[in-house]
């Protein structure tokens, strides 16, 4: 059967009804790709969720086409979110989806460029504020309290409900939860929102288990490690260079009745991790979602982890969205020659004695 989006192959276990309208850009059903070097050196048995394979090279999508279609249903106009770019990115291609009007609320300077292109690309409103997520945050909330507007940020309940979906399919994909499931948090919506969907599984009899739920924070803003907020975070990992996460209690809940916890990765682990997984496994994730591979070999070089572990690490955005970062951190300059094939033979040999 043609898979037609998330909404329709999960709508048993979803909050939508007749009236909800059938917004859809084929998201989810993103893969689930073993991480066979990884799981040798690692002794684990490794898998990316790799949620890059969304519409718009997040896993934002997934939430985002939930909280659209209920805003169509309930006759919205326009939505509106803060956002550190994949959010913003998600927001902008639904509306356009929809025929909604869109606004979006970033902190300037500190999104990747590729986020940036694609909410101006779907037509939205971009506002780069002089100030932090946190604070585009709590604009964003009291606007949409105040006007007719629709806040999407994943305080909106419909996001977390449309993210709950990538746990059903990892079980649906494995037979049964991981022993782990290691994700990067930032606001804390997704890690709350995998925990509800593991849960959920298990009461509708399609899994006998749940997974330990292990997040992983930039160590410059790791608030839920420290236990206090982050007035000023800073991380390579813009995508959550956040200090005071909206989802605070039900990221708490997540990972102390999961038995799992959170942690904190340096800059220099993240992208460690971003560069390993791309070089060995051929699956290019943004800083942000490497912390959750940085993560895993922390704890592993650790002994926390014990081998042979089942862990399922979601990789929750594309390598593309930040090409700045890559070149920096990745690439060299490349090596200009002569356009003829003696000077490309003693590049390669030059290349092989290095
Ligand atoms: N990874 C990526 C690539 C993200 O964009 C985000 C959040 C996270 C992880 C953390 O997820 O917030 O649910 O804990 N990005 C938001 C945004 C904040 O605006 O795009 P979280």
């Amino acid at each position: 059967m043609r898979y037609m989006g998330l909404i329709d192959r999960y709508r048993d276990l979803l909050p939508v009804n007749e009236k909800t309208p059938a917004l859809t850009l084929h998201e989810g059903n993103t893969p689930l790709i073993r991480a066979d070097r990884l799981s040798e050196e690692l002794q684990l048995d490794l898998y990316f969720k790799f949620e890059g394979m969304n519409p718009t090279g997040s896993f934002k999508d997934r939430g985002m086409v939930m909280a659209v279609a209920k805003a169509m249903e309930e006759g919205s106009r326009t939505i509106m979110c803060a956002s550190t770019g994949n959010t913003s990115a998600a927001a902008a291609a639904y509306a356009a989806r929809g025929g909604l009007a869109c606004v979006v609320l970033i902190p300037n300077g500190n999104i990747a460029l590729g986020k940036l292109a694609q909410a101006y690309a779907y037509g939205a409103t971009v506002l780069a504020i002089d100030g932090n997520f946190d604070q585009a945050l709590d604009i964003v909330r009291d606007i949409t309290s105040k006007h007719p507007i629709t806040l999407v940020n994943s305080v909106n309940p419909y996001r977390l409900e449309g993210q709950k979906t990538a746990a059903f399919e990892i079980v649906d994909a494995l037979g049964n939860a991981p022993d782990y499931l290691a994700i990067p948090v930032g606001n804390a919506g997704n890690i709350s929102a995998y925990w509800k969907g593991f849960k959920e599984y298990r009461e509708a009899g399609r899994s006998t288990s749940v997974p330990k739920m292990i997040g992983f924070q930039a160590a410059g803003a790791s608030p839920l490690v420290a236990g206090k907020p982050f007035p000023n975070p800073e991380t390579v990992a813009t995508a959550i260079r956040i200090g005071n996460p909206a989802s605070w209690d039900l990221a708490v809940a997540a990972h102390t009745e999961s038995e799992g916890g959170v942690w904190a990765v340096t800059d220099e682990e993240i992208l460690e991790a971003y560069r390993t997984i791309a070089a060995k496994e051929g699956v290019f994730a943004e800083p942000a979602s490497a912390a959750s591979i940085a993560g895993v070999m922390k704890r592993r070089r650790e002994g926390a982890l014990p081998a042979g572990s089942q862990v399922v690490c979601v990789l929750t955005g594309h390598g593309l969205k930040d090409p700045n970062i890559a070149i920096k951190t990745v690439a060299a300059e490349p090596v200009v020659i002569p356009a003829t094939e003696d000077a490309v033979l003693a590049a390669i040999a030059s290349a092989e004695a290095a």
